[in-house]
């Protein structure tokens, strides 16, 4: 892999240890996937954030760096909301103080305490620009909504490329690889959740795989794509999509699928998965929530109260730029979350069956929050919550 003469002496240690640590981990990476050279990023989404996922053993690893970052940099979701843990029941002051350490760690980095799976609403994002994203809805969204360019970075590789600046020129990076290899079909009708696309992304997803699927005959807004995408990414490894007329790549590009697999998303299989199970929480904003999210469930709480735990997820600087919509939310008797989710917060780990509006969360809770899961629109969510 081609370094100019600045990579060179960062490899060499000129820059300090960190900074060697983090180019040997990108030379090693872009030698596994026969990259020809490292090309600057716009910006870094670092994951391995909530003290839940990583443990005591990435918060060493953390504690050993020392080095800023090099572009702008935001974290993932961490297991708690970061100032009023609080009010968070379920937080415990152990796992509070251990949080604590790998914000501190990440502080040190210069990286933004901003902790959220949509970075994308806190900072300008083009079309085009080359990104080390780690969160695999945010991946999604980037590549695919904006036209961005990351691939789905770990997060030791996303850390690596903030400090560094740059990032391996393979995979999503390279125009090439970004056409589609599989077409989905989604089976026109009017059956109750026809138009649920994180339940459509959760089924697409488990066929696809690591493939990039183009969507024909579907108009998703950009939440729905949000919701898409975060799902497919879960249930299957999908980091880039395209929607036929939709998302930007299918404008520029000529995309041709005569040749592709053809994928179809029954209306039946999509009702199949709303079946009704007891839940004893409910949770929204998987991934977090939109002001148009926010929006809609405050107009779905209007004049409510709740009977169980509503917790509306969201990114900290979108809950403090809608003030009047996180005060209506929380008069139902609902709480909105900053910086932490329904699924690397601890504090979900104690209910025995959760209810979600996401794909992505219906296929996560299980294996991480040890409950069953439901799935439902975001007004049935609403109505079982406060029924
Ligand atoms: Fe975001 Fe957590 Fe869902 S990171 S995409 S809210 S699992």
């Amino acid at each position: 892999m081609y370094l100019d003469a600045e990579d060179e002496n960062v490899l060499a240690g000129e820059f300090g240890e960190t900074r060697q640590k983090m180019m040997e981990i990108l030379v090693a990476l872009g030698r596994v996937y026969d990259a020809e050279k490292l090309v600057p990023i716009a910006s870094a989404q670092v994951s391995g954030a909530s003290y839940k996922t990583i443990g005591k053993w990435g918060l060493h690893w953390l504690s050993t760096m020392n080095a800023r970052v090099a572009v702008p940099a935001v974290l993932n979701p961490i297991g708690m909301p970061r100032d009023e843990w609080r009010e968070l029941d379920g937080i415990t002051p152990e796992f509070a103080h251990q949080q604590e350490e790998v914000l501190a760690a990440y502080r040190r980095l210069g990286i933004k305490l901003e902790c959220t799976c949509t970075p994308y609403y806190l900072q300008r994002t083009e079309y085009g620009e080359h990104l080390a994203w780690s969160e695999s809805s945010a991946v999604c969204y980037a590549n695919s909504v904006i036209g961005a360019r990351t691939n789905r970075e770990g997060g030791p590789s996303a850390l690596a490329a903030a400090i560094v600046g740059k990032t391996p020129f393979y995979g999503l990076h390279i125009v090439e690889n970004r056409r589609p290899g599989v077409v989905v079909e989604v089976e026109a009708g009017d059956a109750p959740h026809a138009d649920h696309y994180g339940a459509i992304g959760y089924l697409a997803g488990r066929e696809v795989g690591n493939r990039i699927p183009i969507f024909t005959g579907i108009r998703p807004g950009r939440d729905q794509l949000k919701a898409l995408g975060a799902a497919m990414a879960a249930s299957g490894a999908v980091a880039l999509f395209h929607v036929d007329k939709i998302t930007p790549e299918t404008r520029v590009f000529h995309f041709e699928t005569e040749s592709l697999e053809r994928i179809t998303v029954g209306q039946q299989d999509i009702e199949d998965l709303f079946a009704a199970l007891d839940v004893d929480a409910v949770a929204i904003g998987c991934p977090h929530c939109s002001p148009d999210e926010l929006r809609e469930v405050a107009n779905l709480l209007r004049d409510k109260q709740t009977t169980k735990p509503l917790l509306v997820f969201v990114a900290r600087a979108v809950a403090r730029e809608n003030p009047d919509l996180v005060g209506a939310i929380e008069r139902s008797g609902a709480k909105v979350v900053p910086d932490t989710c329904m699924v690397v917060s601890p504090a979900m780990d104690r209910y025995r069956a959760i209810m979600v509006d996401s794909g992505k969360a219906f296929a996560y809770v299980p294996g991480m929050c040890g409950a069953l899961a439901r799935i439902g629109t975001r007004k049935e969510c609403i109505d079982v919550a406060t029924s």
